[in-house]
């Protein structure tokens, strides 16, 4: 059975008293999550809370910190990067790749992403790959073909074995920080068209298996909605996983 994650991407927010705020009131509702190895919850926080994520996460089991980046190197001289042999050193277990800020921001192309994963993989990271299209794209009714070629220049180069160990995440760029969330048909739709695309690169087993997430204003309002979507196993929340109330009733919104 697939799993339901609950992912929030806190990016660059919070210093460290409201990390640890918030890292503290999401356990503090732990009991009212009802967690399994089937339904998770995973934090990525900036990467100076990370270790104290994991540590705080130990004690909780089915929480999982993340890394909302990783390099594409595996170790040396790169000023400032943070490989995945120092994130999994840290007792983390996601790291999420390819979120369209830094695709936008820091120029990444599906070709480094792919880097990325591998490293990640290497070191027993589940990555959390994005992908979504911009809102011209959806204008002109092009955002599956745009996806696609997301998925095939990126994932689908991956073995069985390593895409079985990727959890997408679909995030229409349109939907992100706007306060605009896709409708469920919406997502749905677009969440059912990457897992049959799975199911024709690799097969339809696999394709059942993996995790694919909603990422775009999602808040405690919608949440329950578009969690009840077929294709849809859980969500990648920015903004509302930054108020550790609205976090865990989106958490406790997962059936
Ligand atoms: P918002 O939930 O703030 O729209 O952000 C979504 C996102 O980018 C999560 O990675």
């Amino acid at each position: 059975m697939r799993k339901k994650i609950i992912a929030g991407n806190w990016k660059m927010n919070a210093d460290k008293d409201e990390a640890l705020a918030l890292v503290n009131g999401i356990l503090a509702q732990y009991d009212d999550y009802n967690l399994s190895d089937t339904k998770i919850v995973v934090v990525a926080s900036p990467f100076p809370y990370i270790h104290y994520c994991s540590s705080m996460f130990a004690k909780y089991p089915n929480m999982f910190a993340a890394a909302q980046n990783c390099s594409e190197h595996e170790q040396g001289a790169y000023t400032g990067e943070v490989s995945a042999k120092i994130i999994a050193s840290l007792e983390v277990k996601y790291v999420i790749i390819g979120h369209s800020e830094r695709r936008q921001y820091f120029h990444e192309t599906n070709e480094v992403l792919l880097q990325k994963i591998h490293q990640a993989q290497k070191k027993d990271l589940i990555p959390v790959f994005c992908c979504g299209e911009p809102l011209e794209i959806r204008e002109q009714n092009e955002h599956f073909n745009f996806i696609k070629a997301q998925l095939e220049e990126c994932i689908f180069q991956l073995s069985e074995n390593e895409l079985k160990n990727t959890v997408i995440a679909y995030e229409p760029i349109w939907a992100i920080g706007t306060g605009k969330t896709a409708s469920p048909e919406q997502a749905q739709e677009v969440h059912a068209f990457i897992r049959n695309e799975i199911a024709e690169k690799y097969d339809k087993e696999i394709a059942e298996q993996i995790s694919i997430l909603y990422g775009g204003s999602v808040n405690a309002k919608n949440a329950e909605e578009l969690f009840a979507c077929k294709d849809i196993d859980g969500g990648l929340v920015g903004g509302a996983s930054l108020k550790a109330d609205e976090f865990a009733a989106i958490i406790k919104s997962m059936k």
